[in-house]
């Protein structure tokens, strides 16, 4: 059986975690608004046509932050069509997903469902067809409390308190050729400068993510986030970062791999942020927003990204996650938590039905896909002093496929570590994350948590299946969960766990 010996110190940490690490989004996209937080004729349904019982699965997921409209769609999205009476709204073509957006959920009852999910907004403005001035005029409607025109709105509308949105993006994927109104990184710089300047005049206290490239593999990736930080570096707090991995090429091996590219990724913004700053001798920091990360493969394309004749809320993306994808998708939470100190929020893409941890049937039942359950431990347990840890385990090499529009890529991953872990220091607890990676072979782990005396178990669970092709559906909605790991041994500030072959495991300690 290989082993991994772990060796990790209570005083050196690599950052805390930022409560904003653990967001979720929700687009106007297929079903995740309409028929997933939001159907009024559902039976568990609210007053307001909230859905009851995805309420209670996105509590139990445990997001803090959810951003919202888009996405692709915001950069089409003119916000006045959302707010006011509802009868009065108007039914538009979307054409990011190729819809009919019939307008009857928008931001204030995005702002209403955020509170009852017990969730901080995250507003993107839409800098494709429109541009700075609407920016100013939904932060004016969102947080000045009134007396003006636009905040008296608000007030008519039926919120006389002002929301108060403290974060907010700057477009979408301004680089990308799908995106309406596509920015070269010159004219995004400039327009993202005067929307960030005018917004923060009208709320100083307002943070800002600019976009950066929509994928590492962008053609344009790193050149693009120099030239737009060079123009908003004033201006913005933070730059996003998007990826979605894959497993196209059936290549199991190389697929749990891929998340160490996104601690490349990380790396890679960080040192081109750093370098923007150095240059200005500026000791500003700009902080990271993984605002968009998933798994996202099989829904990408053909009839189930869009479908024909403008329908009302398709049921397009909805990728049905399997074992496989969850630890994927569980080695992306530890590349998030690994880098704390400057990810300072991140954004799971998405929320229900629409590549999604939370399933609904429309009129029917809602349940958990396999990825909803790494997210939830992340989201619930993830918070605290991320540790530093020395690693010593056997590696496999892996090279990652990612396809780029009609171009191949081939990433090669020479050094795998078949163990990759997170250390999470709570108030009083030790928390451990890890993945297992070796697909045929179980794995003993040896952990000397230096500094910590007197560990004891709270909770030992892991999430495997022998078969990684195993989904959780309506009709078998259990089919993956997680069960407890026995035969933990602790001594001290000594841990031994074996952890099964290709597996998400989560150890949970009292740390006095
Ligand atoms: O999350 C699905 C889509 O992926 C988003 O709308 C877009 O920003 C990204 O390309």
């Amino acid at each position: 059986m290989p082993s991994s010996k772990v060796l990790l110190d209570r005083d050196f940490a690599i950052g805390t975690t930022d409560r904003r690490l653990f967001g979720a989004f929700v687009e106007h996209l297929g079903r995740c608004v309409y028929g997933g937080i939001y159907e009024p004729d559902h039976p568990s349904a609210d007053e307001r046509g909230f859905r009851g019982d995805v309420l209670k699965l996105v509590r139990e997921l445990g997001p803090t932050i959810v951003r919202y409209p888009g996405g692709n769609f915001v950069s089409g999205y003119d916000w006045e069509d959302g707010v006011g009476p509802v009868e009065k709204r108007p039914r538009r073509l979307d054409l990011a997903w190729q819809s009919i957006e019939p307008n009857t959920f928008g931001t204030n009852e995005f702002m209403d469902w955020c509170r009852l999910a017990n969730v901080e907004p995250m507003l993107a403005v839409n800098l494709g067809t429109r541009g700075p001035d609407a920016a100013r005029r939904l932060v004016e409607y969102c947080n000045h409390p009134g007396g003006t025109t636009l905040s008296d709105l608000r007030r008519e509308h039926g919120w006389p308190e002002p929301h108060d949105v403290k974060f907010w993006c700057l477009g979408n994927e301004m680089d990308g050729p799908w995106q309406m109104e596509r920015k070269t990184p010159v004219e995004y710089g400039r327009v993202a400068t005067e929307a960030a300047k005018m917004m923060k005049m009208v709320d100083p206290s307002i943070e800002l993510a600019v976009c950066g490239s929509s994928a590492r593999t962008m053609p344009t990736f790193g050149e693009w986030e120099r030239i737009v930080l060079e123009h908003t570096f004033d201006h913005v707090e933070y730059i996003s970062l998007h990826t979605y991995l894959n497993n196209y090429a059936e290549d199991t091996a190389a697929f749990l791999a891929s998340p160490d590219l996104m601690d490349s990724f990380i790396e890679e913004v960080v040192a081109i942020a750093d370098a923007v700053a150095a240059e200005r001798r500026s000791s500003k920091r700009i902080m990271l927003s993984f605002d968009e990360w998933n798994v996202w493969y099989r829904t990408r394309r053909g009839d189930t990204r869009v479908r024909e004749g403008w329908p009302v809320a398709p049921p397009i993306l909805e990728e049905v996650y399997t074992m496989e994808d969850a630890l994927a998708f569980g080695g992306a939470c530890i590349a998030l938590l690994n880098h704390a100190d400057r990810v300072r929020a991140a954004c799971l893409a998405q929320l229900v039905n629409a590549i999604a941890p939370i399933m609904t049937q429309t009129g029917g039942a809602a349940w958990r896909q396999t990825i909803f359950w790494p997210f939830a431990d992340f989201a619930n347990l993830g918070h605290g002093k991320v540790l530093r840890t020395q690693i010593d385990c056997p590696t496999y090499s892996a090279t990652y496929y990612d396809p780029r529009g009609k171009e191949d890529l081939y990433f090669p991953l020479p050094e795998v570590p078949y163990l990759k872990l997170a250390a999470i220091h709570g108030d009083d607890t030790l928390t451990l994350f890890a993945l297992n990676r070796h697909l045929d072979e179980p794995m003993r782990i040896n952990v000397s948590a230096r500094g910590f005396s007197e560990l004891a178990l709270e909770r030992a669970q892991t999430l495997h299946n022998g078969d990684l092709r195993a989904a959780n559906t309506q009709d078998d909605p259990d089919r993956v969960r997680p069960e407890a790991l026995q035969g933990v041994e602790i001594r001290g500030s000594e841990l031994v766990a074996t952890l099964p072959a290709a597996s998400w495991t989560v150890l949970r300690m009292r740390a006095r």
